[in-house]
């Protein structure tokens, strides 16, 4: 069985602090995947791995129509102090199919930052597709080869599960390492079209609040993000 990569307890109130604040996430990741979404207002949209929704709030406040989905209930908790009512939120382990959902539901899906988490991607990635519409995007944003590669060592093509802490606190998070072929590829063979591929560098408001952070990331790539279509 694959193991539980859900952020519980104590780890879902560190990532929901982490999130909101931090160069990776706040000025790095969610900058880059916003604008790959483009304009959403009016888009259904499914919000896989939603952690603290700070997705979902962005996206709502696009005016976009929000379905976020996570393991965690301690995250699920935090997402909805932070979008009240106004999304759907529900918990839901993405091993697991997205049976909750009718085909061709969603015009778009967000992935941020929980693929690598997942050991039954194909499936997901086969869920993804039945519950986009055809025309349909889906943003994928990941842990970049390079940077794990950097942390960990060994080979660039190392396929295997790491533990990575997380902001330097106590807490570790379970990842897949894999190359840069391996992540594309897997996209590509479950039918999605690529339509960009982006190495998200920090937005300039870092360099103000943290210029050691906005320095290290616009010279070292942390992420990757991608936007696929739904043939
Ligand atoms: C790095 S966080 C990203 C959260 C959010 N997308 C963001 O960018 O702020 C990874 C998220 O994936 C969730 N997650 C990991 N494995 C999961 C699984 N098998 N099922 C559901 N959620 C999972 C975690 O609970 C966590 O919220």
């Amino acid at each position: 069985m694959p193991g539980d990569t859900a952020y519980h307890d104590a780890l879902g109130d560190r990532f929901a602090a982490h999130a909101e604040t931090s160069p990776y996430n706040a000025f790095t990741d969610r900058p880059a995947m916003l604008a790959l979404a483009g304009d959403v207002a009016g888009a259904r949209v499914l919000d896989v791995g939603c952690g603290a929704g700070h997705y979902a709030a962005e996206l709502l406040a696009r005016g976009a129509e929000v379905t976020g989905v996570d393991g965690s209930a301690a995250l699920l908790r935090h997402a909805r102090a932070r979008v009240g009512g106004r999304a759907a939120l529900r918990l839901h382990d993405l091993e697991e199919p997205l049976d909750f959902a009718e085909d061709a539901a969603f015009d778009g899906a967000v992935c941020a930052l929980v693929y690598h988490h997942v050991t039954r991607r194909a499936r997901l990635l086969a869920e993804l597709r039945r519950v986009l519409r055809p025309g349909g995007w889906l943003l994928v944003s990941t842990s970049h080869p390079a940077a794990d590669w950097r942390h960990f060592g060994g080979s660039y093509y190392s396929e295997d599960w790491v533990e990575l802490p997380l902001g330097g606190g106590p807490h570790a998070i379970r990842l897949r390492r894999m190359p840069l072929e391996t992540f594309l590829g897997e996209l590509l063979d479950a039918g999605f079209v690529l339509e960009r591929l982006v190495e998200p560098r920090p937005v300039a408001a870092l360099r103000e609040v943290d210029p050691a952070a906005y320095d290290k990331l616009t010279r070292f790539p942390a992420f990757l993000a991608v936007r696929l279509r739904r043939p």
